[in-house]
């Protein structure tokens, strides 16, 4: 079963943070009325003028998502103080507080008391197992994870995680929002820790951190091998369609490459500790490079925030052509 615009009407975000208001904007470039919901009723406001302002500044670098003007988007976003004011009428809630599993169960509590058996409750969460914030909930067939990546605006993944009480309609229902706002979903059939991103990164992660802990490339020269290397067909094809175009066919790869898969990946280390000499090894490299105060960190997360909006940019128009 699917659903389209026609059925959601009403779209709620609760937290008006980082990630609520990114799908806000998302929500609203594809034309959903919003109400932003917070506990605190002065973030409010200031979500509104920091989106008010955002969407203007798209506007101005022709980089706003949808067919809307910057004003029109916004005209569809109304503030709500009240969680029950909030929610009357919602068909689709998108949780963004913080993660922390008691503030989340006892958001969804709040929420499952609240809604209608057609509302889907969906989180944001970044990696707390469904099974730990939405079972026992009446509604719980109606509940699903919906993880965006940072920064969502120009990064289109959610991950759908449902619960094993999910129903099939509601994976399904979301999936079509997803797409219909202009993210890219994936389905996750069923829970597992870090979901898929998270497992993937943190690979990655360990396996850079053992080859500088092991002496075998320095800290910089790591990060280049994804930035200039590996990261530039990842950012198009992911590592399945990588094997298949790199030999004749996946077959061939598998016949070709897999001795060589197999004994260098059972010749990886343990899991790193992440701490001690390596650690200071690592910490020193990086900073010598941006230093850890807030506004070198800043500054360099405003330039790769550009990089990935240029990137985002750039895949459009390939799409389109
Ligand atoms: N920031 C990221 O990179 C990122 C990426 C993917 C997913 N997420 C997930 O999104 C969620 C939100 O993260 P964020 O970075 O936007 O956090 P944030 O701290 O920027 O925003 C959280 C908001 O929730 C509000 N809040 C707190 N308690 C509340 C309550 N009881 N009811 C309503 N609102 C409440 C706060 O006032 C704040 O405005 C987290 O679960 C996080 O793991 C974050």
């Amino acid at each position: 079963m699917e659903r389209g615009k026609q059925n959601i009407k009403q779209v709620v975000i609760v937290g008006s943070g980082l990630i609520g208001r990114s799908w806000t904007m998302a929500f609203t470039s594809a034309g959903y009325k919003v109400k932003l919901y917070d506990i605190l009723s002065q973030q409010i406001q200031v979500a509104m003028e920091a989106v008010s302002k955002q969407m203007k500044d798209m506007e101005e670098m022709g980089v706003l998502r949808g067919s809307l003007s910057s004003e029109e988007q916004f005209s569809l976003i109304s503030g709500c103080s009240d969680l029950r004011e909030a929610v009357e009428g919602a068909s689709f809630i998108q949780e963004c507080v913080p993660e922390n599993v008691e503030l989340k169960k006892k958001i969804f509590k709040e929420l499952d008391d609240l809604v209608g058996v057609d509302t889907i409750l969906s989180s944001s969460t970044s990696c707390i197992l469904p099974s730990k914030i939405f079972t026992g909930l009446k509604n719980v067939k109606r509940c699903i994870v919906s993880h965006p990546v940072n920064p969502p605006y120009f990064v289109p993944l959610v991950e759908l995680v449902p619960h094993e009480e999910t129903d099939p309609s509601t994976v399904d229902i979301t999936y079509t929002l997803m797409k219909e706002i202009g993210q890219t979903p994936v389905k996750l059939n069923k829970e597992i820790d870090g979901f898929v991103l998270n497992r993937i990164q943190y690979a990655i992660i360990c396996e850079a951190w053992r080859l500088v802990a092991d002496g075998v490339v320095s800290p910089r020269d790591v990060d280049l091998v994804m930035s200039e290397g590996l990261g530039m067909r990842y950012a198009f094809i992911g590592p399945l369609e990588t094997m298949h175009l790199n030999a004749d066919g996946m077959k061939d790869y598998c016949e070709k490459y897999s001795e060589s898969v197999r004994r260098v990946a059972s010749s990886f280390g343990p899991v790193p500790e992440f701490s001690g000499e390596a650690a200071d090894k690592i910490n020193e490299a990086l900073s010598k490079e941006i230093p850890s105060d807030p506004n070198h960190l800043g500054a360099r997360r405003e330039w790769r925030d550009s990089c990935i909006l240029q990137l985002a940019r750039m895949k459009k128009n390939i799409k389109s052509e």
